[in-house]
C-alpha cells in the first residue's frame, strides 16, 4: 500500500498542477485494481420521503424549507421499487429519507426493511442487502433496523471540523451526537459508511486533510462524498462567494486520495459529482470510487427530493454504459460488501455473517 504522509496530502489537494492531478488518479486505479478489482457495485436507491425534522443549513429538505411539496411512499410501493431492482440484478438497495425520528416511523421503516428482506429471499434464497441512510436515531432504534435485515448504514460526517460543522447546523445538531451515532452504528455491526461535502464556502484544504485522516483512523469501511452544491432556498446559499476549492476537481482529488489511503473500502461516485460535470461519473469511478447508485424513486417524487438543484437522474442503461466506458464492469448479482469489513473481522470475503 501506498503510504502518503498528510504533508503529500495537503499538497495534493492544493496543487493546480493538471500532470499531478492525472498522476493521482492513475494511482489511485492501480491501487483500486489491485485491493477491489474493477467490479463497480449498483445499490439502488430508494428515497422514499423527503419529509425531515432537521434544518441543516446547507439542504433543500431542511425542515423551515416550505417551498417543496412533501411526499412519503407507502410500504408496497417501496417494496415494488426493491423487487424491481433485484429484477434488473442489482442485488443491493438503499433506502434513503429525511430524518424522521418518531416511533411510528421507525416501526414502519422496521417492517419494510423485514418485508423487503424476507421477499427477496423467497426469489433467489439470498436477497437484497439493505442499506439505511436516515439519519442520527438511537441506539435502539439502529438496532431494531439491524435485526430487521439492514447491515449497511450511511451517516455523514459532513466536516470533521467541528468549528465547521456548527456553522452548518443549528445549535441543537451537535457535532458530538453525529459521532456518538457513527460509534454506535459501528457497535451494533452494521457497515458503516461515512463522507463529507467537498467546496463547503470557507472549507480549506487543511480541513479536508484531516477529514481524510478522520475516515482513517475511524476505520470506516464505506465512503460517499460530493461536491457542496449551493441550494438557493437555503442559509448557507447567502455564503457562496466563500468557497475556496473548486469542488469538481477537489472531489476527484479526494476520492483519489481516499482511494490510496484506505484501498479495501466502498467508495461512491455521488449523484453530486454525476450532477455537477457531464463526465462525472466516468471520472469519479477512474480517481478509485467503486460504487453507484441508480436512483429507483419515481419521477414524480424523484423531483421534490431535492436536496440541491439540478439533481442528475441517469437510467441504469446508461449507468452501465458509462461504468463500461470507464474500464469497469457492472457488479450485478452481487451484494458487494466492503472488503474492508471482511479485513477488520478477520473473515474472508463472501463469508457471510449476515
Ligand atoms: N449539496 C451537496 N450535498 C448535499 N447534501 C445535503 N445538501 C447538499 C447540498 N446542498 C448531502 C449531505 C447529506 C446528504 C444526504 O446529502 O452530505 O448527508
Ligand atoms: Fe434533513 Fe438530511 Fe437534509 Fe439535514 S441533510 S436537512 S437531515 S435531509
Amino acid at each position: 500500500m501506498t503510504a502518503l504522509t498528510s504533508a503529500e496530502v495537503l499538497n495534493y489537494l492544493k496543487s493546480k498542477d493538471e500532470k499531478k492531478l492525472q498522476n493521482l488518479i492513475k494511482k489511485a486505479s492501480e491501487v483500486r485494481d489491485k485491493y477491489v478489482g474493477r467490479q463497480v457495485y449498483l445499490r439502488g436507491l430508494i428515497e422514499y420521503t423527503n419529509i425531515c425534522s432537521r434544518n441543516c443549513l446547507y439542504c433543500g429538505l431542511r425542515k423551515s424549507n416550505h417551498h417543496i411539496r412533501r411526499y412519503h411512499l407507502d410500504k408496497d410501493s417501496i417494496i415494488d421499487l426493491a423487487m424491481e431492482a433485484q429484477k434488473q440484478k442489482m442485488q443491493s438497495i438503499c433506502l434513503q429519507a429525511g430524518e424522521i425520528r418518531t416511533k411510528k416511523e421507525i416501526d414502519f421503516l422496521v417492517r419494510t426493511v423485514a418485508d423487503i428482506k424476507e421477499k427477496s429471499i423467497a426469489v433467489d434464497g439470498k436477497g437484497l442487502g439493505i442499506t439505511l441512510s436516515v439519519g442520527e436515531l438511537s441506539y435502539h432504534d439502529y438496532q431494531l433496523l439491524f435485526k430487521a435485515g439492514a447491515h449497511r448504514y450511511l451517516l455523514r460526517i459532513e466536516t470533521s471540523d467541528p468549528e465547521l460543522f456548527q456553522k452548518l447546523h443549528p445549535p441543537e445538531q451537535e457535532f458530538s451526537k453525529r459521532l456518538e451515532c457513527l460509534y454506535a452504528l459501528k457497535d451494533i455491526g452494521y457497515q458503516v459508511g461515512t463522507g463529507v461535502m467537498i467546496g463547503l464556502p470557507e472549507q480549506t484544504a487543511e480541513q479536508l486533510e484531516a477529514d481524510l485522516a478522520f475516515f482513517k483512523r475511524f476505520d470506516i469501511d464505506m465512503i460517499g462524498m460530493g461536491p457542496y452544491m449551493p441550494h438557493p432556498e437555503t442559509p448557507l446559499a447567502a455564503f457562496t462567494s466563500a468557497i475556496q476549492l473548486d469542488p469538481y476537481r477537489t472531489s476527484l482529488k479526494m476520492l483519489a486520495l481516499a482511494r490510496i489511503l484506505m484501498p479495501d473500502i466502498n467508495m461512491v461516485a455521488s449523484t453530486a459529482l454525476q450532477s455537477i460535470a457531464a463526465d462525472g461519473l466516468i471520472n469519479g469511478l477512474l480517481a478509485g470510487a467503486n460504487i453507484v447508485m441508480p436512483v429507483l424513486t419515481p419521477p414524480a417524487e424523484r423531483e421534490l427530493y431535492s436536496i440541491y438543484q439540478n439533481k442528475l437522474y441517469k437510467s441504469l442503461q446508461n449507468t452501465d454504459r458509462e461504468i463500461k466506458k470507464a474500464g469497469c464492469e457492472p457488479g450485478y448479482n452481487h451484494w458487494g460488501d466492503p472488503p474492508h469489513w471482511y479485513n477488520r473481522h478477520s473473515l474472508s470475503l463472501g463469508e457471510d455473517r449476515i
